[in-house]
């Protein structure tokens, strides 16, 4: 049975919710008023222009629709100071070896992301050739919880969507990936990602022999 691989990019092949952190903190400053890591965990799998939204509601602000176009185009700017000193090293740990595996064995795998900047990071850290399809934030309507990101993704590796696995690090990106009717992989906290099929809390911990019986299924 032919099978196919779908990766979530931020929390998954890279740590850039640290940079969102700072970019979405600075915003609030600005603003004046305090953003705290634990609100930015709520915006993990989240768009960006929702991700304001919440942030006006916690500050308690409402923004004319100008200036909340100009507030989400400097948070990029500030975003993208960081993404632009990015490089390989910034692929987290296992996740070269889980891509080597898939590409050494004719596994297809696709890139399912609500970033709009997905295409610029992969490129940053070397990886955009390795995927044989890319879904993104530009791609889309319809932003996770919606399977859309990965119904896409599975049409264009041409394999059903029960027969796609999906690894997210969200909430919201899981909860997706179950409404497609996907094999869901969760990679973190067991504790925020229990509606996932498998919990892991990070691709050093996923067994190639694991990895082997998902496939077989
Ligand atoms: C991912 C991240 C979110 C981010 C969203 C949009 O889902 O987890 O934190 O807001 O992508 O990213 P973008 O790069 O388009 O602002
Ligand atoms: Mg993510």
């Amino acid at each position: 049975k032919r099978k196919g691989m779908i990766f979530d990019l931020d929390g998954v092949i890279v740590d850039t919710a640290k940079f969102h952190f700072l970019a979405w903190r600075k915003l609030a400053n600005d603003l004046g008023f305090d953003f705290t890591e634990d609100q930015n965990e709520q915006l993990k799998g989240v768009s960006r222009v929702h991700s304001l939204h919440k942030i006006l509601k916690w500050g308690g602000m409402e923004l004319s629709e100008e200036e909340f176009q100009r507030q989400m185009d400097l948070k990029n700017e500030n975003y993208l100071s960081y993404v632009n000193e990015m490089d390989a090293t910034e692929i987290l740990p296992g996740v070269t070896k889980i891509l080597d595996y898939l590409i050494g064995n004719d596994i297809p795998f696709a890139l399912g992301s609500a970033s709009k900047n997905a295409r610029t990071i992969l490129k940053k850290i070397d990886l955009l050739e390795k995927f044989d399809a890319i879904v993104d934030g530009t791609d889309v309507t319809k932003a996770k919880p919606d399977p859309e990101v990965f119904l896409i993704a599975a049409e264009k590796l041409g394999v059903k969507p029960e027969d796609s696995i999906v690894f997210e690090d969200a909430v919201a990106g899981v909860q997706a990936a179950n409404r497609a009717n996907m094999t869901s992989i969760g990679i973190g906290d067991k504790s925020n990602l229990g509606e996932a099929d498998y919990v892991f809390s990070d691709f050093t911990e996923i067994e190639r022999e694991f990895i082997e019986q998902l496939l077989r299924k």
